[in-house]
């Protein structure tokens, strides 16, 4: 049976193994969302409606707060993810150089979404920002005695240092409280992008010693195209956005008090929740993990080995990443989705050529290998038959993907082509 969608048919029960590209609108947070459009009123407004509509803002900056171990003036709610790592990457730099011009480095890892790194290289070549990668081990965890390193050499010189919570791609959780502590005495602010880790590890703002962490709604069941900056009082963030000097200053635009809503109901609800989902979702991704290995054996984890103890804490319960030696990512994803599983390269394409993944390569994966990826990624829908869905689909895909051969395209490096400063 299929339903009709705007874009075509699509088959009603497919499998969808995508959530770490966006995760279904929780009920309650629908709700709310529904409820808060039929409302008229700018939370800026001095009249009943505006301070109504300010009301609800402020409920749900508290309800974030709380959830996340910060304060409510910490909350800087944005249009999502992509603007609050601008905000940080750009304002933490500009704000930081500006007491003193000393402070040019940037130092993010090799491994962080392009929300993150595509600023940084922007600042590189419009602001005079040096970037400074640093790598990771062969599991996507970033090298701290390189970092160690960078900070004994060039401490009085580094802006901002940003890492990861944790990896979109392959799912590996950063060490970032160890990045704090190597910052802090050098007064460097940190900022980390937890924009995959709200809701499925925990997450407290306080007890991390951040300046700055990044969250999107719809990553964790709120709306897509709101987000937050959370950012310490102290914190040396100059605006990136000019206007009506909303957000104490730091991010002006009319607060979306509808989508607001929905995120606080959403991120409340996912931190409550997450100890059982997040059991539930590492129970569902370790079948899956086994099923994979043993329909096609020689499919390679990528990232940390799930497992217990330690194990526990270095990857993303939801998260599952393979790479299919012989096979092309997309022709993967084309034919899974031809037979109702939805998953994800992880990487993007470039004029219509798959890319292998820069997280991939920094990871060593060599790039014959990185480009046959292909993620898993599970959410608080997910069911026991979208994994047997896969499992069922997975063995026919990969040996006409393996047939069909890599395409040719041109090569890359783990490091972003327009790259400036020291590596
Ligand atoms: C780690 C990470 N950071 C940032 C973003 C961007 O967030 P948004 O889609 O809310 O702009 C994403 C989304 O893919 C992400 O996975």
């Amino acid at each position: 049976m299929t339903v009709t969608h705007p874009s075509g048919p699509v088959p009603a029960a497919a499998a969808y193994l995508d959530h770490a590209a966006t995760t279904p609108l929780s009920a309650a947070a629908r709700e709310a969302f529904v409820d808060e459009l039929s409302r008229t009123g700018n939370p800026s407004s001095l009249h009943a409606a505006g301070r109504a509509a300010r009301r609800t803002v402020e409920e749900a900056r508290e309800s974030i707060a709380a959830a996340l171990g910060a304060r409510p003036s910490e909350v800087v709610f944005t249009a999502g993810g992509t603007e609050a790592d601008n905000l940080a990457i750009k304002g933490l730099f500009w704000g930081r150089r500006t007491t003193d011009p000393r402070r040019l480095r940037i130092v993010v890892s090799a491994v962080e979404h392009h929300a993150v790194l595509d600023p940084a290289f922007w600042m590189a070549e419009h602001a005079g920002a040096e970037i400074v990668l640093l790598p990771v081990d062969g599991e996507g965890r970033v090298d701290l005695a390189a970092l160690r390193a960078e900070i004994a050499e060039h401490a009085d010189e580094i802006a901002l240092i940003s890492v990861m919570w944790a990896n979109n791609e392959v799912g590996t959780l950063q060490p970032v409280q160890e990045v704090v502590q190597l910052a802090r005495p050098h007064g460097i602010p940190v900022h980390s992008d937890a924009v995959q880790a709200v809701g499925q590890v925990p997450v407290d703002f306080a007890a991390s010693g951040l300046d700055a962490m990044t969250v999107s709604g719809h990553k964790l069941g709120g709306p897509v195209g709101v987000g937050a900056l959370v950012a310490r009082r102290d914190a040396p963030l100059t605006p990136v956005l000019h206007g009506g000097g909303q957000e104490r200053g730091v991010r002006s635009g009319t607060l979306d008090a509808p989508a607001i809503r929905a995120f606080g109901v959403a991120v409340a609800e996912a931190v409550a929740r997450r100890e059982e989902r997040a059991a539930h979702l590492a129970a569902l991704r370790d079948e899956l993990v086994a099923g994979v290995r043993e329909r096609v054996p020689d499919a390679l984890l990528s990232g940390p080995e799930p497992g217990s103890g330690d194990r526990v804490a270095a990857r993303l319960p939801g998260n599952a990443h393979f790479t299919f030696p012989g096979a092309e990512g997309d022709s993967l994803l084309y034919l899974l989705d031809s037979a109702g599983v939805q998953a994800s390269t992880g990487s993007a394409c470039q004029a219509g050529v798959p890319q292998p993944s820069h997280v991939l390569l920094a990871m060593g994966v060599p790039e014959q290998d990185a480009r046959g990826a292909l993620r898993f990624t599970l959410g608080v829908t997910s069911t026991p038959d979208d994994v047997a869905r896969l499992l069922d689909a997975l063995p026919p895909a990969v040996e006409r993907a393996r047939a069909a051969g890599l395409a040719s395209g041109p090569t890359r490096t783990a490091v972003p082509s327009r790259a400036g400063g020291a590596a």
